[in-house]
């Protein structure tokens, strides 16, 4: 979801004010006014989310008093000042002390336009860093993505925090959108590197000559720092690692074998399983795969992680249905029995967007889950998968997503679910147990 930069305006003048705020909302900004800095200082204050114009000449705190009280709360925010015709030395001043940029009066209201834009594109890019470098520093939020409650994500959980702690190489591999690459920033991030470089290259992405220049150096004209020498002291993560070719396979193994134990850097290789029979361990050469694998995570493919499926799918229709401001969809008896069998050769990236266009549909009021699979699978072959599951399977799954729809709707009332439910007390916190579902999580 794009969200909308403001842009706070601040002048003493009025008719200023007034005149630069419709400007650029008719440029589609969500502009707010300010007629004195001090006023301003009480809505604005780190990771604000837009930028700000402000006069230099000000009664009270005046532009670069405000610039620097601006910078010193939040040094990445980008103001613009405006000022007086002619007033070369404080705008040059202005600019030494971290202003974004500077207009002269009277300025053309189309280059007002574009710095607002501009400096609200470079915003949305630092807000968006910090937000990724503090989930990268603090692995519960990371952990915390991670939904699904079956033996196989609990085992997953346990293996990335373990793993991660254990600070060596290692090798991720499984079908397309497992959550292979969520699964090396978890480990990043639960690790005693959380916080530093955090590298992602595909190998498939470059042809040879250019993959080995950006992984090894030397740096080239731009000034690119080899991948190997930018992701020291962090975690280096190669993607789809089965199309390094033999002569960079070596080169890396040479890179790994000289390294000190703790490794400098950490290098977590991502496997991407499509080709059938063709696994990672023919595809890499044997010393090389024994030093990834040595610590090695298998993501299961969504077909294989049973009631999962039904957690994923409700869960994730529940934030969608946060974002778009309409109702989850209810998942009846008939849809989970469908949504069980799916064959999901797309994976968790796969049911993301049937969760979303699910709710999509709800929020129109037509469609279903069943009509939404059919044409998801139309390529993919059969909808149904081969590998049959006992009833059994299909009766828990579903027991176990209403009871834990129920608590998620009653927040943790024990006594508003046995009512709903028909359910003694007892039977309820046997059930739980069964499942795994732990009333704290509700509260
Ligand atoms: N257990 C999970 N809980 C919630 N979201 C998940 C889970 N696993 C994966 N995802 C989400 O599913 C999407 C696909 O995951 P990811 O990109 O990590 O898969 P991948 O295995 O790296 O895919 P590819 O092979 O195509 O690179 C991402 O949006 C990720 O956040
Ligand atoms: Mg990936």
């Amino acid at each position: 979801m794009a969200r909308a930069m403001k842009v706070a305006i601040v002048d003493d003048e009025q008719d200023m004010r007034q005149s630069i705020s419709q400007w650029l909302a008719l440029s589609g900004f969500d502009t707010e006014t300010y007629s004195s800095a001090e006023d301003a200082l009480k809505s604005i204050g780190a990771d604000w989310p837009g930028v700000v114009v402000s006069d230099i000449k000000m009664p009270g705190m005046d532009g670069m008093a405000f610039l620097k009280k601006l910078m010193s709360l939040d040094s990445g925010l980008p103001v613009i000042m405006i000022t007086g015709h002619g007033d070369v030395p404080m705008a040059v001043e202005a600019m030494r002390v971290g202003a974004y940029d500077f207009l002269e009066k009277p300025f053309n209201p189309d280059r007002m336009t574009e710095l607002a834009k501009r400096a609200s594109q470079s915003r949305r890019m630092t807000l968006d860093n910090r937000a990724l470098r503090r989930e990268l520093a603090d692995g519960s939020t990371i952990m915390k993505k991670l939904i699904g409650t079956s033996p196989a994500m609990e085992r997953l959980r346990e293996d990335i925090l373990d793993l991660g702690q254990a600070d060596g190489h290692v090798l991720i591999d499984g079908e397309t959108g497992t959550g292979k690459t969520l699964v090396a920033h978890a480990l990043h991030a639960v690790g005693p590197r959380a916080g530093k470089k955090f590298v992602v290259l595909s190998c498939a992405a470059f042809a040879e000559d250019m993959l080995a220049t950006r992984l090894f150096g030397p740096m080239d004209e731009g000034g690119q720092i080899p991948l190997v020498e930018d992701a020291r002291g962090g975690t280096l993560v190669l993607e789809d690692i089965e199309a390094l070719s033999q002569p960079l396979q070596a080169r890396l193994l040479t890179f790994i074998n000289d390294q000190g134990t703790p490794a400098e850097t950490r290098i977590v290789g991502i496997c991407n399983d499509h080709e059938q029979g063709r696994t990672v361990e023919d595809a890499l050469r044997p010393d090389l795969y024994y030093r990834l694998a040595a610590l090695k995570i298998t993501l299961p493919p969504l077909r294989a992680r049973g009631e999962d499926i039904l957690t994923l799918f409700t869960r994730l229709g529940e934030q969608f249905a946060d974002e778009y401001g309409c109702d989850a969809p209810q998942v009846t008896a008939q849809e989970a029995a469908q949504l069980l069998q799916a064959p999901w050769p797309g994976n968790v990236r796969q049911l993301i967007n049937v969760a979303e266009r699910a709710v999509l549909q709800n929020r129109r009021g037509s469609g279903s889950i069943a009509s939404l699979l059919m044409s998801e699978n139309e390529e993919a072959g059969p909808t149904i998968t081969t590998e049959g599951k006992p009833l059994k399977d299909y009766v828990e799954s579903f027991e176990k997503m209403l009871i834990d729809n129920t608590m998620r709707r009653h927040k943790g009332s024990i006594t508003a679910v046995m009512d709903e439910l028909c359910l003694p007390r007892r039977t309820l916190n046997e059930k739980m147990a069964k499942y795994g579902l732990q009333r704290s999580d509700y509260l």
